[in-house]
């Protein structure tokens, strides 16, 4: 990883409602919080992180579709597809529902359209911002792989109570060594994060060990987040992060949690770089 430019993530996990999305809003807003420059990606087509960071869907004039589409005569520039949030330091690059019409025809350029996402953003994000997550769709499609050969790392939220969850990893994981081999031979898988977590369900428990044999203890996130009904209540008010609907609350506890952890990673990696 080059400490002379910002980070760049993508949060993947072949099973859907993992918390993919929770992860890529909560992380980026405390991270800004903490006065790092950030930008999140949503790279997935129900733009369930553009609708969490911005209100008025109307201001959005370019996104993610305009950057991806191979036939588009509007070529906007990058910084007319970011936008504010209402965390200062935290930009969202947004998508739109039409965009998975693009998965047909970016998948038949196959293999160069795996590097459109980087050709595009690349250079700009990575001198112009500290971490740029990437909020990918539960698959492992042309979208998915776009991320990994745009990204440093990957980070995998999963669900504590799933063990299909686990499964998803392994996809994630497949695909990862397939983008290594195929052109960005330095993609890190950073850990696995436990999410909706409930300490007292035997299943839970019986899942982490699960997860700690498959992938090893060193690769799982020892912060965790713990189910709270915070997070379906700003999803279905529209309100947008945990940070400003309820600061004090156990999720936004267990992201600052997190964050500290995670900092504590880059931090470590460009020391050892010098
Ligand atoms: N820790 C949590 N506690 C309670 N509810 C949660 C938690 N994390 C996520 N959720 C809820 O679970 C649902 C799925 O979460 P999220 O949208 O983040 O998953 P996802 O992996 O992005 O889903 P998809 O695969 O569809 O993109 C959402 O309704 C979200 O509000
Ligand atoms: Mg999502």
């Amino acid at each position: 990883m080059n400490k002379q430019r910002g980070f760049i993530g993508a949060i993947s996990n072949y099973k859907g409602g993992t918390g993919k999305t929770v992860t890529s809003v909560s992380l980026s807003a405390i991270l800004a919080i903490k006065g790092k420059k950030v930008l999140l990606v949503d790279n997935d087509p129900q733009s369930d992180s553009t609708r969490a960071l911005i209100q008025d869907q109307s201001v959005i004039e370019n996104c993610m579709y305009d950057l991806l589409d191979p036939d588009s005569e509007k070529k906007p520039n990058l910084q007319d597809c970011i936008y504010p949030t209402i965390h200062s330091n935290l930009d969202i690059l947004p998508n739109i529902s039409e965009t998975s019409g693009l998965e047909i025809p970016l998948s038949i350029k196959f293999p160069e359209s795996n590097y459109t996402l980087r050709n595009q953003i690349y250079d700009y994000v990575t001198n112009y911002y500290d971490y740029i997550l990437i909020d990918c769709p539960p698959t492992l499609s042309v979208f998915v792989s776009n991320a990994l050969y745009c990204a440093d790392f990957v980070m995998i939220p999963m669900m504590a109570g799933s063990g299909n969850s686990l499964e998803g990893i392994k996809g994630v994981l497949e695909l990862m060594e397939s983008v290594k081999q195929g052109g960005n031979p330095n993609l890190k898988f950073l850990k696995i994060l436990i999410n909706k977590i409930d300490k007292r369900k035997s299943a839970h428990k019986a899942n982490m060990a699960n997860a700690e044999r498959r992938f090893g203890k060193e690769k799982i996130f020892t912060s965790t987040i713990p189910t709270s009904s915070d997070f379906e209540t700003i999803e279905a008010m529209r309100k947008t992060t945990i940070f400003s609907y309820s600061p004090g609350s156990k999720g936004s506890v267990a992201f600052r949690k997190l964050s500290v952890e995670f900092l504590k990673f880059f931090e470590t990696a460009k020391k050892a770089e010098g």
